[in-house]
Parts: C-alpha cells; sequence; structure tokens
C-alpha cells in the first residue's frame, strides 16, 4: 500500500524513499521545476510534490499534467519552506496512470456550485466539499457504534425487505420479483422495502435487553425537500425496561458524545465546513455538546406557537401535526437550542407509541435542532396488549397480520422505548449542509437515481 497523505503531513522528513499515489489536483511550473498538489483523498490537504525538470519524462509527461490526472509519485520527504505546510516530497520518479483532458474534465480549478457538483454524483467526491462530508459522515458512523459499544448494547441487522408497514403511513415501495403474480407473491404476502427497523427491534429488545439497528430505510413520500431522501439510513436503539424519560437521555447522550467526536477527530474538515458550508458552525456544535436541551411538552409548544400563529403558513392549534416551519421556529427562534418535544396527540401518532393516562397523548418524543428541525423520533413503546389491539383496530390495521408483535405483548412483555435518528440529518447538522442530497453519496429523490 502506498503511503497515505494525512499520515505524511504528520511525519518528520527523513532520507527513506516513500510512495504516494493520488489525483493531482494543480499543476505550476516555474523555472526548470514543477509543482504538483496531490491529493489522495485520505484528508483535506493536499501534497506539494517537486518534481526537477531533469526526469526523464518531465518534458513529455510532467508538463502535461493537469486536474484529475492520476499519478504514483515516489521520493524524499523535506522540509517544506512554504506557508501553511510541514513538509514537500521531491520527487525521484512520477509515474502516470490515467490522463483527464483538461478539455472535457468538468471539475475545473474553479469552485462548482453544489447544485451543478449534484449533476456529477460520480466525480463530486474528488472535490474538497464533498470529500470532507464523506469523511465526517464515516467518523460519525464510528462515533455511532462506539456509542453504543461503549454501553454494551447488541448491533442487530434487521431486514431490508419486511412486510410490515411500521409507520403505517402506506410509504412503502413494494417488492416483487420479476414477472410475479398478484395472486401468487414471492414472499407469499404483499413485501416492501422497510421504512424503519423498530419494530423487529422491539423483537430482539424483548429478549436481548439493549439493542440497536443503523441501517437504510425507504419512504416514498413524495416531499421534494432539502430534508427528505427517498432512501436514507437511520440509527435505531430499542431498550427493554425504560421508559420515555430514559429514551430522551440516550437520545441526548448520543447527539452529544458523537458531534464531541467529530469535533475531536474531523478538525479540518469541519473547519472547512465552518468557512464556506456554514459560518459558526464549530460554535453552533459546540454549543449542543456543552448546553442542556429544552424540554417542552407538545400542549406548551403549541401555546408557544400560537403566539405567532399569523407568521406561519399553517397556523397552529392543538391536535395539528407541527410541520417544518413550527419546528424550526422553536429551535431558532425560541429556545436557539435542541428542543426535545413530548406528549404528541395519539391521533396524529403510530399505533405503538404507549397511550398516557390522559387517554389523549402518548408517551413519544421528537428532538428538534436548529437548521433541520426535526433530527430524532421516538417513543415509549405500548406493552400492554388490550391498548395495543385498540390502537391497531382504531387505526384500520390487521391484527392478524401482527400476530409475532403482539406476542411480545403476551409473553412477558416489558416497558420498552426507543427512537430514530435520522442519519442524513445528523450529517446535515454535523456539517451545515443546508440541502441533505450532498450528504449522501448518491441521493435517491422522487425523479432522481443516477449511477
Ligand atoms: O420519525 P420517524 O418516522 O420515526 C420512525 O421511523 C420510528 N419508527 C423510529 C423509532 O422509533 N425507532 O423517523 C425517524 C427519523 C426522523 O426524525 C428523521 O430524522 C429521519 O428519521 N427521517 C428522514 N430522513 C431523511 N429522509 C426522510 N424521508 C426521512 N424521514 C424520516
Ligand atoms: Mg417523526
Amino acid at each position: 500500500m502506498a503511503d497515505r497523505i494525512q499520515k505524511l503531513l504528520q511525519q518528520k522528513p527523513d532520507a527513506n524513499s516513500i510512495t504516494v499515489k493520488g489525483w493531482v489536483r494543480t499543476r505550476r511550473d516555474t523555472g526548470s521545476f514543477s509543482f504538483l498538489e496531490i491529493n489522495d483523498g485520505s484528508c483535506l490537504s493536499n501534497l506539494q510534490v517537486i518534481v526537477d525538470g531533469s526526469l526523464s519524462n518531465y518534458e513529455e509527461e510532467v508538463t502535461k499534467l493537469s486536474a484529475g490526472c492520476s499519478v504514483v509519485v515516489t521520493g524524499v520527504l523535506q522540509d517544506s519552506p512554504a506557508k501553511g505546510q510541514t513538509v514537500e516530497l521531491h520527487a525521484a520518479t512520477v509515474t502516470v496512470l490515467g490522463w483527464a483532458d483538461p478539455e472535457t474534465y468538468p471539475l475545473q480549478k474553479k469552485r462548482h456550485t453544489l447544485e451543478f457538483l449534484r449533476s456529477i454524483s460520480h466525480l463530486r467526491p474528488r472535490t474538497n466539499a464533498l470529500g470532507a462530508v464523506t469523511r465526517v459522515r464515516s467518523r460519525l458512523t464510528i462515533a455511532v457504534n462506539r456509542f453504543f459499544q461503549e454501553r454494551d448494547f447488541i448491533q442487530v441487522h434487521t431486514p431490508i425487505i419486511t412486510t410490515s408497514d411500521c409507520e403505517g403511513a402506506g410509504e412503502m415501495f413494494q417488492v416483487s420479483a420479476a414477472g410475479e403474480k398478484k395472486d401468487a407473491p414471492f414472499f407469499g404476502s404483499p413485501a416492501g422495502l422497510t421504512v424503519s427497523g423498530q419494530l423487529q427491534a422491539e423483537v430482539y429488545a424483548l429478549a436481548l435487553g439493549n439493542v440497536y439497528t443503523f441501517g437504510p430505510t425507504f419512504r416514498a413520500e413524495n416531499s421534494n425537500t432539502s430534508r427528505h431522501l427517498a432512501e436514507f439510513w437511520m440509527i435505531e436503539p430499542e431498550m427493554a425496561f425504560c421508559d420515555l424519560a430514559c429514551n430522551m437521555e440516550l437520545a441526548t447522550d448520543l447527539l452529544k458524545f458523537v458531534l464531541q467526536d467529530v469535533l475531536e477527530n474531523c478538525t479540518e474538515d469541519l473547519a472547512l465546513c465552518n468557512k464556506f458550508i456554514e459560518k459558526g458552525l464549530l460554535q453552533k456544535l459546540q454549543d449542543v455538546v456543552d448546553k442542556d436541551f429544552v424540554h417542552l411538552t407538545y400542549s406548551a409548544a403549541v401555546e408557544e406557537l400560537q403566539k405567532v400563529n399569523d407568521d406561519f403558513e399553517y397556523p397552529v392549534e392543538w391536535g395539528i401535526d407541527l410541520q417544518s416551519e413550527h419546528e424550526r421556529y422553536l429551535t431558532e427562534k425560541v429556545y436557539k437550542c435542541p428542543v426535545i418535544v413530548t406528549d404528541y396527540p395519539a391521533s396524529i401518532k403510530p399505533f405503538y407509541m404507549r397511550v398516557s393516562d390522559d387517554g389523549k397523548t402518548v408517551a413519544a418524543m421528537d428532538i428538534l435542532v436548529p437548521g433541520i428541525g426535526e433530527i430524532v423520533g421516538g417513543s415509549q413503546r405500548e406493552e400492554r396488549l388490550d391498548v395495543l389491539e385498540k390502537r391497531m383496530n382504531d387505526a384500520g390495521i390487521d391484527t392478524k397480520e401482527y400476530d409475532w408483535y403482539l406476542d411480545l405483548r403476551r409473553y412477558g412483555t416489558v416497558p420498552h422505548a426507543g427512537f430514530g435518528l435520522g442519519f442524513e440529518r445528523l450529517v446535515q447538522f454535523a456539517t451545515g449542509m443546508s440541502n441533505i442530497r450532498e450528504v449522501i453519496p448518491f441521493p435517491r429523490t422522487p425523479g432522481f437515481a443516477p449511477c
């Protein structure tokens, strides 16, 4: 394996020959030298390579290198006199692996808009911004797994193909075999892509205690917004012997933990985001780590929102589902920090949420953050068989199809709770990207799924 630039930039110069493999970002010639900026994706920084005109392929090849060409360089690391870098590579050999015709290569030195980059999703990870986002996303994945590992949660891989519609919103993509007959479905009954791994995570929580699932989920909702994807990843912990309070505590700790982790481990990439993507990003993230979240019931949120009802496209009254404009008003204007809204009306929430003693609300919680709105949705689950059956009947759900789910309440039922953290919304929040299409490698939205 070649040496990675991220490591090399932290090394002291020595006389050993090293090998670097990467892509040319720029070339500049002065006198009898060429200066190449090479990037290999391991970090934001490029490595400066100095190529002496005496190299055998200097005229033929080195002076023809342009952005996007792939090269292998061997040489020796030396102290760099240039500002902002500690070492530079003095090349002994430069081998060109692949050319990139400057007439047609779309990524020239000028800054491109994120919209344009979306139209070339196969090339955009080669840019500074998308490279940074991709590394932060990767680090967040590691941080999520570390968080649960440190707390002895067991990871469960819930299915992608399922026959249950967890959210009951009728937003499932259907799955069928090519040429399948309607009366003889491949799986025996109609199946779809999962909208959430929660119901299956509950099965495992009621056997293993504390579990989490972290996988792709799919929703055929026709919302072309900057916060919705048709395919997105979700982190869903589920805990036995846990109520709403313990659920909120875990969600708060998780958000603080993963943001703290990227603040420590993605300093260079987040500094870029802070400069070019969202001014004040680092302070925003540090505040979330350091400060308490506001807790508020749905009823109190409605009262707060009604004070400025005229400002909203959708006026607020008790019983409505909060819209993004309401969520953002609370977290951005009123409290200026993450807000946990609890105790939503039962009528607007799915069947599995635990009905409270007032009979009108459920033990639900959403976490709202500035710039995004809802980032977490969760609840304590209905563990009482009779209440759950009634809720399902009221919602028009065939209880026979969910007999397995009801069995969890028939045999050794316990209070339990969990939530879903939208992973792309988390990456959006951490990087300051205003459009969710920028934080997933290959976004899928209505009318759009290239590659
Ligand atoms: O609030 P939601 O729909 O909750 C559930 O699916 C529960 N079954 C989770 C659970 O309790 N285990 O979705 C959870 C989160 C949202 O808060 C949001 O962050 C994200 O998933 N989300 C989306 N992200 C991107 N695109 C979409 N279309 C999303 N829909 C939800
Ligand atoms: Mg929700």
